[in-house]
């Protein structure tokens, strides 16, 4: 009896100890905002503590999110966009960038910034070289005004790539073989000695997944971490294509003689929706392959060892552009709510555990838009899921996707469902001159799910996370 109080203290204590700070040593996720309706950030960040996850990777600086990071001792990479790689291209700019997004927060009780991402994949051959010019002088810039701030011992600028600036000659395609990319190996020469000069990593981008879109003759098994037939090179047996990736990077930094730079794997993971190839299970079975190997500190053949990696992502993103697929809507860990969509032990101990979902998610109604069966003129029905679908997610309808197997009359009305969330239940939203309907029975259908939203995050900026911090902390941070 008398001991009560002494176990009503160490049971919570043995708790914490057993569900938090179980992330795999050097795991973060990426936290993309490119959605109709946004978790709040201090939600996010409370589901990366509860999870133990303390790195995370954000594609800008904004001040919501950063002040929901304040105060946590989850190390941040803040990123300069592609849209504004230009701008700094002038120092004075670089300069003023890097004191309102990044020294602003340097203070006891602020934000654990370690890394600014100077764009985002910029020399994707995809976007035909726009950012070319641009790209190395805004590294330069941001790095130098690190430097001049005097936090650049501990913030470095870095790089974030696409696998696509390095490959292997078609007739010899294999990792030791790796070289940047032709058109741009001066370049990347000239960014590597400065990032080397700085101390600062290299960061690419790895995504097996897109090895296996788009390419029917690719092996299925060498995508995972499980299996496959192995490609030999010089001795050394490669069994996934992850490996074989990073390996042909650092052999292209060998070939300029910067073999031992430090390289962070900005983005990997695997989607859940929007491809034949992009499932729940293949997502599963990814993951709990990477896991196990980031926990043993593996490496990789060419640089075993620990590994800084971040998941790409953390939640679904529905108003993310799908010009490369319509997978790029879905490679949360987590759905758009919050909830874990597959077990993900990111302990890397595989055992079968979710992560630890959102708290305190708000919902709109339990109401659905579907098609109205008693609607007697369809003359304009397809001009109306066109606009529907315009206007919201339409991507998991597609070939291979959750919610391909739906009859045509399930088809209208998850088009119509969508925008009418995206619209926030809104009842004029619910028309189509009059082909619609409004239902309070889950039209969901095994797999495909009709998704009620969620209520979007205001982005006013005093948010709770602001309550615990000192007074100054909150004047310096709305003053600066
Ligand atoms: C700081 O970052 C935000 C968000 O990414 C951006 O909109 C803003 O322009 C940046 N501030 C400066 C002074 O460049
Ligand atoms: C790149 O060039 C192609 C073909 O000329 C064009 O279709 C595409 O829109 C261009 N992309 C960008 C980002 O400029
Ligand atoms: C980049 O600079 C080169 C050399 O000055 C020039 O030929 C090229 O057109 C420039 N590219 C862009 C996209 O501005
Ligand atoms: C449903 O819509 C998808 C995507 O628009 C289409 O591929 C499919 O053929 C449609 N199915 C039916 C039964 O109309």
């Amino acid at each position: 009896m008398g001991n009560s109080w002494f176990l009503g203290i160490l049971i919570p204590i043995f708790l914490c100890l057993l569900f938090s700070g179980g992330s795999v040593n050097g795991l973060g996720v990426n936290w993309g905002t490119m959605a109709s309706h946004k978790l709040p950030p201090q939600t996010v960040v409370q589901m990366l503590l509860d999870n133990g996850i303390k790195k995370v990777k954000l594609f800008d600086a904004d001040s919501t999110t950063m002040s929901a990071l304040a105060g946590t001792d989850i190390e941040v990479m803040v990123a300069i966009p592609n849209d504004q790689l230009l701008a700094m291209n002038s120092y004075d700019r670089a300069k003023n960038w890097v004191r309102r997004n990044v020294t602003r927060y340097n203070f006891n009780g602020g934000v654990n910034i370690k890394y600014v991402a100077v764009g985002n994949e910029p020399f994707l051959t995809t976007y035909n070289g726009s950012f070319i010019n641009i790209t190395f002088p805004a590294l330069q810039n941001i790095q130098n005004a690190l430097n001049e701030a005097g936090v650049g011992d501990s913030i470095k600028a870095t790089l974030p790539s696409n696998a696509d600036v390095y490959n292997s000659p078609a007739n010899n395609p294999v990792p030791s073989a790796g070289r940047f990319r032709p058109d741009i190996s001066g370049l990347m020469t000239q960014i590597i000695e400065f990032l080397a000069r700085n101390r600062a990593p290299f960061t690419i981008n790895i995504y097996p997944f897109l090895s296996l879109y788009g390419n029917d003759n690719f092996p299925f098994d060498y995508a995972f971490f499980n299996g496959g037939n192995p490609v030999v090179d010089n001795g050394i047996q490669y069994t996934n294509v992850f490996d074989a990736n990073f390996d042909t990077l650092v052999s292209a930094l060998r070939a300029i003689g910067y073999g031992d730079l430090t390289i962070i794997v900005g983005e990997v993971g695997w989607p859940t929706d929007g491809d034949k190839y992009a499932n729940i299970a293949n997502a599963q079975r990814f993951y709990s392959g990477l896991m196990p190997r980031l926990a043993a500190n593996s490496g990789t053949p060419l640089r075993p060892g620990y590994l800084e990696v971040y998941l790409f992502g953390l939640l679904d993103e529905d108003i993310k552009s799908i010009a490369p697929g319509s997978f790029e809507r879905h490679w949360g860990i987590y759905r758009y709510d919050g909830q874990p969509k597959f077990p993900l032990d990111v302990s890397g101990q595989n055992q079968n555990r979710y992560l630890i979902p959102a708290q305190n998610v708000e919902y709109l109604p339990q109401r659905w838009c579907v098609f109205n069966p008693n609607a007697n003129d369809l003359s304009r029905l397809a001009d109306n899921i066109n606009y529907a679908c315009t206007f919201s997610d339409c991507t998991a309808l597609g070939y291979g996707s959750s919610c391909n197997n739906l009859d045509g009359n399930g088809n209208v009305s998850y088009a119509f469902n969508m925008y009418y969330q995206v619209q926030n239940q809104n009842v004029l939203a619910c028309d189509f001159e009059g082909l619609a309907t409004l239902t309070t029975q889950n039209p969901s259908q095994g797999a495909c799910n009709f998704i009620i939203q969620i209520v979007a995050s205001s982005s006013s900026f005093v948010g709770p996370s602001l309550m615990g911090m000192p007074l100054f902390a909150v004047l310096t941070l709305v003053l600066l």
